[in-house]
């Protein structure tokens, strides 16, 4: 059984994320789609949001399951027996951050290797953060996100613009 973890901030999933899922799923077995956190990153939405939103998006994809970790990466590929971390790149400007994390993950967990899946043309300019900013003028964020996750991300705008702490999934 060829077991992938698929990790990410994930906030929120978009359709360039799904993409590399799908094809993930499309050469293991079994992909973990793992909800991390990102250091470097504040997030919009909490770690059990951003979990629930993947879980919709992924619900008609038999060999995807979504996990909540807040360790290391590297660690919890070796917890699921996980041979390889897929994840996507968009453009060369991905490249440098995503090799020295290969790298570094490499060196924590000499089993497990990173694969690496250039995004479809489609996806070169989408991101989370581009996803967050449109919806925050209030441009229509439909076409970038899975099905019934558009309402939910603009719920959750709407609610950071009046200042609330938690809207639910
Ligand atoms: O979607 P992102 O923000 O590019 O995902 C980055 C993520 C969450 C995969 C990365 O920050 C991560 O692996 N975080 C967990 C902590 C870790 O293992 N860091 C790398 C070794 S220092």
């Amino acid at each position: 059984m060829k077991i992938a973890v698929c990790p990410g901030s994930f906030d929120p999933v978009t359709n360039g994320h799904m993409d590399v899922i799908r094809r993930a799923c499309g050469m293991f077995d079994s992909v973990i789609v793992a909800v991390m956190n990102n250091s470097a990153k504040r997030c919009l939405f909490s770690i059990e949001e951003r979990a629930q939103m993947l879980e919709k998006a992924l619900a008609s994809i038999p060999n995807a399951r979504v996990e909540i970790f807040t360790g290391l990466l590297a660690d919890f590929a070796a917890r699921c027996g996980a041979t390889a971390i897929v994840k996507g790149l968009r453009a060369v400007s991905d490249f440098e951050y995503e090799f020295q994390m290969a790298l570094i993950n490499r060196s924590l967990n000499s089993g497990t290797e990173t694969i690496f899946l250039p995004c479809s043309t489609e996806y070169m300019y989408l991101s989370s953060s581009m996803v967050k900013e449109i919806a925050r003028y209030g441009g229509d964020i439909t076409a970038y996100v899975p099905e019934g996750l558009a309402a939910i991300i603009e719920e959750k705008i709407q609610g950071e613009r009046n200042g609330d702490q938690h809207v639910g999934v």
